[in-house]
């Protein structure tokens, strides 16, 4: 079943992106997957160019360290293959400006920003035709791109019923546990790659000790029952289900083994370091190689190209271009 999801270069990757999306890229690739660094999407945040050049390739090696295996699916930068852009305006014209106007993370982007660049307002229809590019019929991503991928579902139904069967009509995979892992000193708020919270965020290539004491910090509360209720005990809950999603258990059946969170927070540390060295070990060996990172873009841009080139033609004279 063809997959497609997309990571965006804008910085070290947390946990957050690795639970929520990159875990289950690593476990679900098979021939007909497809999976992108997203750097157009990145032009919509201010970067300096050379620090952005480094970024995607940054990106592009952790998406290899964790397991993504460019022999076996399809790895490329979204920016090789011009049928992104090409699409995004044929979708810019099939989605409506209402529709883009509700999207909370434009609504919660845009008011952190004092000029607001048109490209964040039109970014989930790139996202849309990245997805639909290649026909996807599952998209694995974590529960802040739901919304992103339910506008997705209505542009390719719209365009299929104005202009003829074109695009499958995608739907999003969340894992069972780690599709929302928030920041460990703000329970209440996502963990971020475009907020600075130091303590509160886990990069993949954290220092295990940075990793014990970003752990040992987190914020929880004081009522010292282990209970797993994100309403109640967002800190606690939080924990949790990072524990939950390493484990492969629920975050009930976690939380019933705990007396005292000091124990829990231990042993969470000490699982999520076992599962962060052999990823940043291999991050370091492919970035010191860097022929390695463009040869696996290259190939990713000829495979990926073969598959967009066709949709978009097809859609485009659904359209009535010649
Ligand atoms: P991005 O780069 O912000 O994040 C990449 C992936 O990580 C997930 N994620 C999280 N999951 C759980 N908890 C968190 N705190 C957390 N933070 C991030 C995101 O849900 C995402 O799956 N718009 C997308 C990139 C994109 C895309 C696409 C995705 C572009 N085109 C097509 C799917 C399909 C984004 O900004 O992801």
């Amino acid at each position: 079943m063809r997959l497609f999801s997309g990571i965006q270069p804008t910085g070290p990757m947390h946990i957050g992106n690795y639970f929520g999306a990159l875990k289950q890229w690593a476990e679900m690739q098979d021939a007909e997957s497809v999976y992108s660094v997203v750097d157009l999407h990145a032009l919509t945040i201010d970067t300096d160019p050379l620090i952005r050049r480094e970024y995607s390739l940054d990106a592009m090696a952790s998406v290899l360290a964790v397991g993504v295996d460019p022999l076996v699916g399809t790895v490329f930068l979204q920016s090789r293959v011009p049928y992104h852009a090409q699409m995004n305006w044929l979708l810019e014209c099939v989605t409506s400006f209402g529709e883009l106007s509700r999207m909370t993370q434009f609504k919660e982007k845009s008011e952190r920003q004092t000029s607001v660049r048109a490209g964040l307002f039109t970014y989930p229809v790139l996202m849309a035709s990245d997805v639909l590019l290649y026909r996807s019929a599952q998209v694995p991503v974590g529960e802040d791109q739901r919304q992103h991928i339910e506008l997705t579902r209505e542009v390719a139904l719209r365009f299929n019923n104005r202009y003829g069967e074109v695009f499958t009509i995608p739907e999003a995979v969340l894992p069972s546990a780690g599709a929302r892992v928030m920041d460990l000193q703000e329970p209440t708020r996502k963990m971020s790659k475009s907020v600075s919270s130091p303590l509160g965020t886990i990069y993949l290539l954290d220092d295990p000790a940075d990793v014990e004491k970003k752990v040992m910090k987190a914020v929880t509360d004081t009522d010292g029952d282990v209970r797993y209720d994100p309403e109640a005990k967002p800190g606690l809950s939080n924990l949790l289900e990072i524990f939950a999603a390493l484990a492969g258990e629920t975050p009930v059946a976690l939380a019933s083994r705990y007396q005292r969170y000091g124990d829990l927070k231990a042993d969470l540390a000490e699982r999520l370091n076992a599962c962060l060295a052999p990823i940043a070990q291999r991050y370091r060996e492919l970035r010191a190689e860097e022929g390695e990172i463009e040869r696996v873009i290259n190939e990713g841009t000829e495979r990926a190209s073969a598959i967009a080139g066709e949709v978009y033609r097809e859609a485009a004279r659904a359209m009535g271009l010649l």
